[in-house]
């Protein structure tokens, strides 16, 4: 035991020796390249410039790019896709005097040539190693094409489903957030920078652009710093821990500082208390948007404060590239703060192999054998019918039975395809093939016959429709419905103030249940939506957000049975747009509501219920699940104890399924007071008909932690509630221990 303790412990020392030998290593040839680096030549390393082929901001065009390229002016371009693109710019790299190899970023968001499900959509899976595969193959397959960095994970926590970027992250909570963060910076950066399957991360956006007053994209965010602590920071420095490489700020002012001019997020935390060795890059123009934010007069003065506040590159705003040099020549700027900039940059090059081998990502042979593999196909489609929340399922309308004559389809996203990809896809034209719901039906109905109607659209108000969808669906044993959301009404620049089914859809919804047919109906969004007369009258509700390449394939395998749904909720679905925000982790004030009905001078409205429609950890199954036999390993725990939490959980019904099994807590007394219940343990766990299993959490002080106003990190003695179940809303055990001094 001794021999094998002592070669894991020189194992260990050697890896630890040759990774400080190699960054050693590097740190010596970024010093040396300095060197000889003039001014303009560092500032060139900080200026970014967008390529064509995808638009994801405001181009402003500006001369000419592969020339500026060539005289060293460009440190990294995004938005250039493919081998021979990147190979191309980098071509003009090496005609710089220095040729320092460009970087080259993308926004691979949800996948690069095989679309996955949207980030939002992964996270109501709770499926950690599912979510770090999708970011694998993501980052293969974007590596494989010349890229070198993917501007995601977004991490932004979102509480408001008004903001049209919700769909983009992994929804309002902290603890399940940051553990999202972490398995989506793994699988992009894979076994380490240098592989040519692996790419930079970039968490994103640093910070708190998910609070967005009124859930309006790119607005003010005017929060405490101990909730700024406690709330949003958490997945960011989750993200950093996990290794990211880069990080990106964002448009919102915090507190009225633009977060790309905040000195205090982006050197005092990020690079300070954090000790981030990476880069940070703006967002798009976020730089000379201080102008607009009235921070700063002009892009002089823009640059100055970005440069100041910790902000490494510059994305398409020029304020570094026309500015810097006569900064740093008229003192307002000081060298060093250029030269730290540059040193992160350059790091990063050396650290994935650009200067051995500029062209290294860009191998055609190797792109051309790795996009689109039919292993990638079958792991978007896994995890799409993972990512399906069963809402509803009354009377066991679901799952179909293949012995079905025949079965209407009926809505305006039957046939759809590219809105089945959501926000944030690249657009591959006509090579693309993505399984729509209407192409998933025919590969699985069998002898059943499919009928169809569009019966309207998704956002227009036509009725002309409707009587065909009406009698094709009475022609029908059952009626599946799709409906929702187009690909561009969620998504940056896309808040909603109404986030009902768009158009007509719900009177479409209700013309084709008063048939009196079973009907189930599909929603299909980016976002939480309000539907409450669908969710009250039709049996059968399956959330299957934008579920990308394969969302035809994987709705079927769910509608069919061949797959029994467990995905959760990851946000609060509202019951309408004036509950916003909503959301489970809230205060008990000092007049709670006992429940919807308590409206006698308690916290709530006077014309609808405070609960939410429903609540976040919300999802059923095909089968039901019991929790018994709770157990805690000691009532009274120690600062530095830890409790053993155990229960039984048993599949109570007839079919094989999933279940995710939550562990929430709530601090009694504190000061500050603490929320009813926050989330700090779940488990997803496979159960076949009648089988128990003994589920065990563990409790330490870092879950019973929490900042004070002075932004400390403590635990105060006292009691702690334990809460377990498979839904924020539906506790089914619960004990309580003391914390003790
Ligand atoms: C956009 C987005 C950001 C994205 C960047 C580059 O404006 O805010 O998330 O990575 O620009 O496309």
């Amino acid at each position: 035991m001794i021999r094998r303790n002592t070669f894991i412990f020189l194992l260990a020392l050697g890896i630890s020796t040759a990774a400080y030998s190699q960054t050693q290593d590097i740190d010596r040839k970024v010093e040396a390249l300095l060197q000889k680096m003039t001014l303009e030549e560092k500032v060139g390393q900080l200026n970014q410039y967008t390529g064509d082929w995808e638009v994801t901001g405001p181009v402003t065009n500006s001369g000419n790019k592969v020339e500026d390229v060539k005289k060293g002016k460009i440190g990294s371009m995004l938005n250039v896709r493919g081998v021979k693109h990147t190979r191309e710019l980098q071509q003009a790299a090496m005609q710089s005097r220095l040729k320092i190899p460009l970087l080259f970023g993308q926004d691979v968001i949800h996948g690069y040539r095989v679309t996955f499900p949207i980030p939002l959509a992964e996270a109501a899976s709770w499926d950690l190693e599912a979510i770090e595969k999708s970011a694998r193959i993501a980052a293969t397959e974007a590596a494989s094409s010349g890229i070198h960095w993917t501007f995601a994970p977004m991490v932004d926590i979102a509480r408001d489903p008004r903001w049209g970027r919700v769909m983009e992250g992994a929804g309002e909570d902290t603890y399940l957030g940051s553990l999202i963060a972490k398995a989506r910076v793994k699988g992009f950066q894979g076994k380490g920078l240098g592989n040519t399957n692996a790419v930079m991360a970039c968490a994103k956006h640093f910070a708190a652009y998910g609070a967005a007053i009124g859930g309006r994209d790119y607005n003010s965010v005017d929060m405490s710093l101990r909730t700024l602590w406690e709330v949003y920071l958490p997945p960011f420095k989750a993200a950093l821990d996990a290794g990211a490489a880069t990080f990106m700020n964002s448009f919102n002012d915090i507190n009225g500082i633009p977060a790309t001019g905040n000195s205090y997020i982006q050197r005092d935390i990020l690079k300070g208390k954090w000790g981030f060795k990476g880069f940070v890059v703006s967002d798009w123009g976020s730089i000379g948007e201080m102008i607009q934010h009235g921070y700063v007069k002009d892009n002089y003065e823009a640059a100055e404060a970005a440069i100041t506040a910790g902000s490494d590159m510059d994305m398409e705003s020029r304020s570094y590239i026309n500015h810097l040099v006569k900064l740093v020549g008229e003192g307002k700027v000081k060298q060093e703060l250029i030269d730290d900039a540059v040193r992160r940059i350059l790091r990063k090059k050396f650290e994935l192999g650009l200067f051995d081998d500029p062209y290294r990502f860009s191998n055609e042979k190797r792109e051309k054998k790795t996009l689109n593999k039919p292993e990638f196909l079958q792991a978007a489609r896994d995890v799409a019918k993972r990512s399906i929340v069963l809402l509803k399922n009354e009377g066991s309308v679901l799952p179909l039975s293949k012995d079905l004559k025949s079965v209407a389809l009926i809505g305006p996203l039957v046939k759809a395809e590219k809105d089945m990809q959501g926000f944030w896809s690249i657009d591959w034209g006509k090579e693309d093939h993505l399984v729509s719901l209407y192409e998933g039906m025919q590969n699985q109905a069998g002898k059943t016959k499919l009928l169809y109607a569009k019966g309207c659209h998704v956002q227009d108000t036509s009725r002309a429709g409707f009587a065909e969808a009406v009698s094709t669906a009475k022609e029908a044993d059952v009626v599946v419905m799709a409906m929702g959301e187009k690909f561009d009404m969620s998504g940056e620049a896309k808040s909603r103030s109404n986030i009902h089914l768009p158009g007509i859809q719900e009177e479409l919804i209700k013309a084709i249940q008063a048939t009196g047919k079973p009907v189930v109906v599909l929603l299909m969004a980016g976002r939480p939506m309000v539907f409450n007369w669908t969710a009250d009258h039709v049996p059968a509700i399956l959330y299957t957000w934008w579920l990308g390449s394969q969302a035809g394939n994987a709705i079927a395998d769910v509608l069919y049975g061949n797959y029994n749904p467990s995905a959760k909720l990851p946000m609060t679905f509202p019951r309408s747009e004036g509950q916003i925000p909503i959301y489970y982790n809230y205060l008990n004030t000092g007049r709670p509501a006992k429940d919807d009905t308590d409206m006698n001078y308690r916290s709530g409205y006077i014309d609808m219920q405070k609960s939410p429609k429903y609540a976040f950890g919300y999802g059923l199954s095909y089968t039901t699940f019991s929790y018994s036999n709770l157990k805690l390993s000691q009532k009274q725990m120690g600062k530095n104890d830890s409790i053993s939490i155990s229960f039984t959980l048993t599949n109570s019904g007839k079919l094989a399924g999933e279940e995710v099994a939550q562990l929430y807590l709530r601090d009694v007394v504190a000061k500050p007071v603490r929320p009813v219940k926050e989330l700090k343990a779940f488990k997803k766990v496979m159960l076949q008909p009648g089988e128990s299993r003994t589920i065990s959490f563990t409790i330490d002080k870092e879950s019973l932690s929490f900042y004070n106003d002075n932004l400390e990190k403590i635990t105060q003695a006292g009691e702690f509630e334990v809460m377990i179940g498979g839904s924020s809303d539906a506790i089914k055990l619960d004990d309580k221990f003391d914390l003790v001094d």
